[in-house]
């Protein structure tokens, strides 16, 4: 007899080890590992998938370069951020904290599909009842099929039946397959279901939009296996109980990664907000120390958001925490503020964060996450016109950062009059309205920060 391999795969980010251990290698949590069996019935196909269009080979060279039919959410917001439309055959999960909107956007998004498509919601979490509702709430008058069903097998055959062109599996983690035995949720379930899912998918060529629940670290539980398996990735962004949602796509087979979109969450479900680059900010009257603004340029277009950095004595260990922005860096930023501009933070607690619930992963705010802490930690009120953006090297140098013209008419635009920019990044044409302080090291930043503010 064959015998049985086991394996341990961490919940959290969906890395395998041979042994058990209480911490997972790869992504540090704790108590995340779990045991799943590796099947030896790898030959044979799972009974729901058998009799499905066999996969046809062909000449790469022989097929024609057909650009692939996009259908539209009717949110072009959100179709933009998947590079143009839904493409057929594609498998796109969609992520976030639970009460952020993913069930209400893909509601709004299945309306418009539904109307040349037949389209199928398929609902682990709430009743029939309950989407009905949400459905009048939203002003939906389709006929949207709907099944409140768990069990994969049952969904594939109903499936194969009715043909939708649009499958929607609200949630992924809720889903049971018989090929596993494990727990809904569990890492084997939620894997072999998607597994599966994807795979009838890919040879119907349906669309196939799966919502996943994010875990309080941010990935989504029993997770990464499923980032690899989907063709897009979009994370729910934002404050749940702010007005404002940012849909991020951090995986994109057919689009640009990392492309946003913008929503307001209103009476009538999510409203698209198509300029919404100074929405983020908090306009303060007074401005108070320790805020600045910056303009990042992750996606394809400027967005201004406020950092905010708040500097205090501490009594024990020094805490750092960072909200919105890689916390590794926080400790990278203050060492290199010590070392090259001689502003200690060892006895002091230092919180960032970036207002309105964004995530920046860019490392052309080190600058602007560094001179707010040196406003808070001097109470030093940097004045609310001012803008500044650029990355700061371990030797404290500053860092030209890409589409620096784009970013400065854009602060411009939105009535900002300096910027302290790094000195590789220097326009060579004077921008109206507006002065410009190149930097070529952080100490010289800082000085103007505290000389003119
Ligand atoms: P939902 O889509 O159920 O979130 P998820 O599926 O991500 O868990 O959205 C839930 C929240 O959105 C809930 O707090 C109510 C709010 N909401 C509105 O504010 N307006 C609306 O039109 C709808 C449908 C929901
Ligand atoms: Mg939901």
């Amino acid at each position: 007899m064959a015998k049985t391999k086991v394996e341990f795969v961490c919940r959290e980010c969906g890395a395998s080890h041979h042994q058990w251990a209480g911490q997972c290698l790869d992504c540090k949590e704790w108590n995340t590992l779990e045991e799943i069996v590796i099947s030896q019935a790898t030959s044979s196909k799972p009974e729901s998938l058998k009799d499905l269009p066999a996969s046809k080979v062909q000449n790469l060279t022989e097929i024609k370069a057909q650009n692939k039919d996009r259908l539209s959410t009717g949110l072009s917001e959100l179709d933009r951020t998947l590079g143009g439309g839904l493409v057929d055959g594609s498998v796109v999960l969609i992520g976030g904290d639970p009460g952020i909107g993913k069930s209400t956007l893909i509601l709004q998004a299945l309306a418009k599909l539904n109307s040349d498509n037949t389209t199928l919601y398929v609902s682990g979490e709430e009743s029939a009842e309950q989407v009905s509702e949400r459905a009048i709430r939203l002003g939906i008058k389709e006929d949207i099929l709907f099944i409140g069903e768990t069990h994969l097998e049952k969904i594939i055959k109903l499936s194969k039946d009715i043909k939708p062109k649009v499958i929607v599996i609200d949630s992924i983690q809720t889903m049971v397959t018989d090929l596993s035995a494990s727990a809904p949720g569990s890492v084997t379930q939620v894997r072999d279901c998607a597994a599966q899912l994807t795979q009838y998918a890919k040879q119907t060529n349906t669309i196939l939009l799966m919502i996943g629940h994010v875990t309080k670290g941010g990935a989504l539980a029993g997770p990464r296996i499923l980032e690899h398996m989907v063709d897009a990735v979009l994370y729910f962004e934002g404050d749940a109980g702010g007005r404002y949602r940012i849909i991020r796509a951090v995986k994109n087979r057919f689009g640009a990664v990392n492309e946003i979109s913008v929503f307001a969450m209103g009476e009538k479900g999510l409203q698209q907000v198509s300029n919404p680059s100074s929405i983020f900010l908090s306009n303060q009257e007074n401005p108070s120390s320790g805020s600045m603004v910056m303009v990042t340029r992750e996606a394809t277009r400027p967005l201004l958001v406020e950092i905010q950095a708040l500097v205090d004595q501490s009594n024990g260990t020094p805490k750092r925490v960072s909200v919105g922005l890689d916390q590794n860096r926080l400790a990278l930023q203050l060492a290199i503020l010590h070392k090259h501009s001689g502003i200690a933070t060892f006895d002091q607690d230092v919180f960032i964060n970036v207002v309105g619930g964004i995530k920046v992963s860019e490392t052309a705010s080190d600058l602007v996450v560094m001179l707010s802490i040196v406003s808070s930690l001097r109470d030093k009120v940097i004045p609310s016109k001012w803008i500044a953006f650029g990355e700061v090297g371990l030797t404290g140098e500053v860092r030209p950062v890409y589409n620096a013209q784009e970013r400065l008419s854009e602060a411009q635009k939105q009535g900002f009059e300096l910027a302290i920019i790094p000195k590789g990044n220097e326009p060579k044409k004077s921008i109206k309205g507006m002065q410009v302080i190149p930097v070529g090291y952080l100490y010289q930043a800082i000085q103007y920060l505290l000389e003119n503010s």
